[in-house]
């Protein structure tokens, strides 16, 4: 019978999804030893926010905590989450930074880099593929997966074909919405599988009480990887649980070589950690339950907590109706964007203006001005002329790779970093989160002086 392999997702995405990667190397150090045993295919664990939340929130350097890792866990591959050009930041960096960035992932022990565009511009993961192939790792392509007039099945299918020219080892369907139904998982996973021979992995999430049906689905039309979380942090915008879909996939007859025994450690462990981010608030159990409004208005929850919000801040709450109303026609006239960052936030400001201006593209943000240019991709559809004329005027939309307008930056910012980077790491860190990286540095030294002056304190 056909094998099912498991990504498991709690220490990056279920921790990103349900407590705002906040989940210190300290916290989860004593459950690697035994995480390792468990026969997953992979442990997703950087990237995606874990990066600027280490920096930002927790004071740890994201490089070391990625050695940690591998240390306690020699034996299971880890897996990250990349956005292609933009690396884990929110604008595309030259292709020497991105470079450096794989080279030293690689060398503090990631295995697999799961890489994606925004706008599903193969152009934006060329870069990072390459150098992923180049360094002996495993490039995962990833397609983000979105419904509109211009994504078909077939579209679909013809992108994991240039994928696999590019050297993709694996094809992932990120549902990052988790909007994919089980029927569209079903016909999606077949076309990509007639399309090229490589393993397929589902990404998707459980917001909207989809996602144990889709992934069931999609493993009988053949996807071999899916990503799940331990139970205790699953659900809700979390992945489905580990525990169920191995038990149900074993009832149905599939192979699966995960340790039962292990699984409930690894939930025994994590279970008090849920329970103690609950009392402290930082896990909202609202977030764990299912909230079908995503499938209503086709924009992910999360995008619509940002839009009533920002309605809020501006009293305007009233008027959601309308935003929600103006969403999908901004969307459309942006040429169908799928709905992740850094788009889903430049749609959801640009219709709210639209609504609460009077007038439509009255002002246009900066991201938005930039988005016209070409400076993000090539969206899946032509963006609407109109638009197009507004911002450019008479000019044409580049239509070079962006980062390819990009000067080199790393040994500049190097060189300008003497006596503040102790390291190329630290170099990368400070190109993707200047501000934040800068305050990480200040802080580790007076740690370290700290610590020097308690250490040479007489004992007589
Ligand atoms: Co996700």
């Amino acid at each position: 019978m056909k094998k099912v392999l498991f990504t498991e997702t709690i220490l990056r995405d279920a921790n990103q999804s349900l407590i705002a990667t906040r989940l210190p190397f300290s916290e989860f150090e004593g459950i690697l030893k035994t995480m390792d045993k468990a026969g997953y295919y992979s442990v997703e664990c950087w990237g995606g926010a874990t990066f600027d939340s280490s920096l930002r929130y927790m004071n740890e350097d994201p490089w070391e905590k990625l050695s940690n890792i591998k240390k306690n866990m020699p034996n299971t591959k880890l897996q990250m989450l990349l956005r292609g050009q933009n690396l884990l930041g929110y604008k595309h960096y030259p292709d020497d930074v991105v470079r450096k960035f794989v080279e030293k992932a690689v060398e503090h022990g990631m295995d697999i880099f799961r890489i994606f565009d925004a706008l599903n511009d193969l152009r934006n993961i060329e870069i990072a593929m390459e150098e992923t192939i180049k360094r002996g790792a495993h490039p995962s392509a990833a397609i983000c997966f979105t419904t509109s007039p211009v994504h078909t099945i077939k579209r679909f299918a013809e992108m994991s074909k240039e994928m696999k020219k590019m050297g993709a080892q694996s094809i992932c369907i990120k549902d990052m919405a988790g909007v994919m139904g089980p029927g569209e998982a079903s016909d999606l996973v077949s076309a990509i599988k007639d399309s090229v021979d490589l393993p397929v992995i589902l990404h998707t999430h459980c917001t909207t009480g989809l996602a144990y049906m889709t992934c069931l689905k999609a493993v009988e039309a053949g996807a071999d990887v899916i990503d799940t979380a331990t139970s205790c942090f699953s659900g809700g915008t979390s992945q489905p649980a580990t525990e169920t879909l191995s038990y149900a996939l074993k009832q149905l007859g599939y192979e699966v070589n995960l340790n039962d025994d292990i699984l409930t450690e690894v939930n025994s462990f994590f279970k008090p950690i849920r329970d103690k981010s609950i009392s402290t608030g930082l896990l909202d159990p609202l977030v764990m339950a299912t909230d079908t409004q995503a499938l209503n208005y086709k924009i992910p929850g999360g995008m619509l907590s940002n839009l009533i919000s920002q309605l809020k801040a501006q009293n305007s709450i009233h008027r959601l109706d309308e935003v929600l109303a103006e969403t999908p026609k901004v969307r459309e006239d942006f040429g169908y964007p799928p709905l992740v960052t850094p788009m889903s936030q430049m749609v959801g400001v640009q219709a709210t203006n639209n609504v609460l201006q009077g007038e439509r593209y009255k002002s246009l943000g900066k991201e938005a001005i930039a988005y016209c240019k070409g400076e993000y991709g090539t969206p899946p559809a032509p963006i609407a002329d109109f638009l197009l004329k507004k911002v450019l005027g008479e000019e044409k939309t580049g239509t070079a790779r962006f980062a390819e307008t990009l000067e080199p930056m790393f040994e500049k910012t190097k060189e300008q970093l003497k006596g503040i980077a102790r390291s190329d790491e630290d170099v990368l860190s400070y190109i993707s989160f200047p501000s934040v990286a800068e305050r990480f540095f200040e802080q580790r030294k007076e740690k370290e002086e700290r610590k020097t002056k308690y250490t040479i304190e007489p004992i007589d």
